[in-house]
């Protein structure tokens, strides 16, 4: 069992000596080590289980300290910077020289985000390194967005969760990399496409689908919340797999089945609150008195459309 706390000193002790910590964002719950330190960052593939070929976020607090990182900030990387960090943003930038090739899985670009939360902007502010923190979960399985979901899952492997109260957004950032003046969203976040395009013009959007990713970025199958999740009209799929056993995730819309068998993600039908609410519902519903999960698309738009790649994602087997 890991302690959970708001212990910010603690969490600096166990970072400077190479521990890992859970830590809060915006988005979701990370799972924080020494972004420099090649044995924290191997500890972080352990603990998640995950492949090293999937290279990890640096955080920081300061654009100062994203200089130290990277090589070159192009202008539109600049703008966004300027304009989004603190937020739900990672931007794809070459690295500096000093930077471990398994933070970045040996890719020439390191990955860097400011996160928009007051208690690890302060642990941050605290730390000359910056934190390697990939969503705090294991691999494959669902984001965490409370610290008690980072304790159930991986509270036996760390020792101490900071806790920042529950994820203002809910969603992972979204990813932006930078080709000459070409800017591509490489993973659809917590910061709508629309909010990025009316600061640098239009985006490529590339969402790597691949379950045998080449290029690292999104594998196909994810979040996934340890149930068959059918994707498409809840009528239609109840009429399959009828009424019993059955969890269904609606957007502001309510079914025909037991109140405690459904959740609306939003009944005034709200992205951001659909968007809060999503991960912990895929949760809710990997319960033993459920063998299939039932969700509905929501308008492909604003978040709308990260809250259905993830849908899709945790329905993909
Ligand atoms: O909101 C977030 O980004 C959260 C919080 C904790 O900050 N972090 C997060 O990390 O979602 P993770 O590891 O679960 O997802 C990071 C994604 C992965 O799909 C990874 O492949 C991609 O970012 N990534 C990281 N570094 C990369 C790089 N250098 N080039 C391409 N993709 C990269
Ligand atoms: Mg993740």
């Amino acid at each position: 069992m890991a302690q959970i706390g708001t212990d910010i000193g603690h969490a600096v002790s166990l970072l400077e000596s190479g521990e890992l910590v859970g830590i809060p964002t915006e988005t979701v719950y990370g799972l924080a080590g020494n972004a420099l330190n090649e044995e924290a960052i191997l500890k972080i593939y352990e603990v998640k289980d995950r492949p090293k070929f999937d290279p990890l976020i640096a955080h920081t607090n300061s654009i100062e300290k994203v200089k130290k990182l990277v090589t070159s900030i192009p202008d539109k990387a600049q703008t966004l910077a300027n304009e989004l960090w603190p937020g739900p943003l990672t931007l794809l930038l070459e690295k500096s020289g000093g930077i471990p090739d398994l933070l970045t899985s040996g890719l020439s670009r390191i990955a860097v985000r400011i996160p928009n939360h007051d208690l690890s902007l302060e642990l941050l502010a605290n730390l000359d390194f910056p934190l390697a923190a990939p969503s705090a979960n294991p691999f494959g399985y669902v984001s965490p967005t409370e610290a008690q979901h980072v304790e159930d899952h991986l509270g036996m492997k760390i020792s101490y969760i900071l806790d920042g109260g529950p994820c203002k957004v809910g969603l992972e950032s979204t990813i932006v990399g930078f080709e000459g003046d070409r800017a591509t969203v490489h993973r659809l976040g917590g910061k709508r496409i629309e909010e990025i395009e009316e600061l640098i013009g239009e985006v490529q959007v590339e969402i790597n689908q691949s379950s045998n990713p080449l290029a690292p970025g999104m594998l196909k199958s994810h979040y996934s919340p340890g149930k068959k999740l059918l994707l498409g009209d809840i009528d239609e799929n109840l009429e399959k797999v009828g009424i019993e056993r059955v969890g269904v995730i609606s957007f502001a819309k309510q079914y025909d089945v037991a109140k405690e068998n459904q959740v609306d993600l939003s009944p005034n039908g709200d992205f951001g609150e659909a968007a809060r609410n999503i991960f912990k519902t895929l949760r809710y519903f990997d319960r033993d008195d459920i063998d299939i999960i039932l969700a509905e698309l929501l308008p492909e738009e604003g978040l709308g459309r990260a809250i259905n790649d993830r849908l899709r994602r945790a329905a993909s087997e």
